[in-house]
């Protein structure tokens, strides 16, 4: 079953809006930036998909090895009859696997504020994980959300894969988990992805692929606000830029402009000198140990960690302090 209402004609222009106004405050600022999540329009989820499978983004590949090898351990740590409420399923690969490992689980819930991704992932493990109740929420679970009544109470258990926690600032971080603890209520549980520090060589080479698909998913932002918010930038003049800030411990993505130019947003121009960059991503990188950190600052204890033998990735569960 699932109950996703259509992306309607007010939702999309109030997207619309929120997208020129996030690009407006950005590129006004001193230091430019723009919010990751436009990043993801469907030509930007297409791109995306084709990043998962480049050999050097082993993020995606890692973490599903981690989640077949140890489905023993983890369907034994969770316990039976546990309601599965994931946060930004993607195409739902990650929830078909978790769901037909772990011991008779309640419900599925994924929390989604694309209507029309939600409607597929919700289809796919329907019809992956036969007779399971699907529960599909659209909500952005970055900002504050609630569950719907239906939701079963007892034995929940939050899904939060890909390591999209490191896209957050680290007090964000601390803030969003903290959010999703009180949404799932007393006694509740994480399974939660998170990316490792390692060689800023690899790391630097899986947001920068040999392919260039990732230097496409990020010059697509400024294809998206040509096309959604009449900006007139020249995308030819700006190149994709992936560094490691060894300080923050985080993967930068940004797009530098090639040369002085100047492009138009509304009725605001707006000035690039050659070399000037927008930051458009930040991916952090966590040691086991900041991650127990962030953890525990949000009202969550790590309960179990695993990792795959080259310790590029890991995947914990918490619960709930
Ligand atoms: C989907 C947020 C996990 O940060 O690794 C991939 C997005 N950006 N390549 C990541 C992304 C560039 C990805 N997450």
């Amino acid at each position: 079953m699932s109950h996703a209402a259509p992306l309607d004609g007010g939702a999309a222009a109030e997207q619309r809006a929120a997208l020129r106004a996030d690009a407006l405050a950005g590129l006004s600022a001193p230091r430019k930036t723009l919010p990751c999540k436009w990043l993801y329009d469907a030509e930007g989820a297409r791109l995306f998909e084709a990043i998962t499978r480049q050999p050097e983004y082993y993020l995606t590949r890692t973490e599903i090895g981690i989640l077949r090898e140890q489905a023993p351990a983890i369907a034994a740590a969770v316990g039976p009859g546990a309601t599965v409420i994931e946060l930004g399923p993607g195409d739902g690969e990650k929830a078909v696997l978790l769901l037909s490992r772990l011991r008779a689980p309640t419900a599925y819930v994924p929390v989604e504020i694309a209507p029309e991704w939600l409607e597929a992932v919700a289809a796919r493990v329907s019809e992956e994980v036969p007779g399971l109740p699907v529960m599909p929420v659209v909500a952005d679970f970055t900002r504050s959300f609630g569950l719907p009544a239906g939701v079963p109470q007892g034995r929940r258990l939050g899904f939060f894969p890909g390591s999209t926690i490191g896209n957050f600032e680290v007090t964000d971080a601390a803030a969003l988990l903290r959010r999703i603890r009180v949404a799932l209520g007393p006694g509740a549980r994480l399974l939660l992805g998170a990316d490792l520090v390692k060689d800023p060589a690899v790391l630097e080479a899986a947001y920068d692929d040999a392919a260039g698909v990732t230097a496409a998913f990020n010059l697509n932002l400024l294809h998206r606000l040509n096309r959604e918010s009449g900006a007139d930038f020249d995308v030819s003049a700006f190149r994709h830029r992936a560094v490691w800030n060894a300080e923050e411990e985080r993967v930068e993505m940004h797009l530098v402009a090639t040369r002085a130019q100047r492009a138009h947003l509304g009725n605001r121009e707006l000035r690039f000198q050659a070399g000037e960059t927008i930051h458009t991503e930040s991916s952090h990188k966590y040691r086991p140990e900041r991650l127990e950190a962030l953890a525990d600052a949000a009202g969550w204890r790590a309960r179990e960690t695993w990792t795959d033998p080259a310790r590029l990735f890991s995947v914990w569960l918490l619960e709930a302090r």
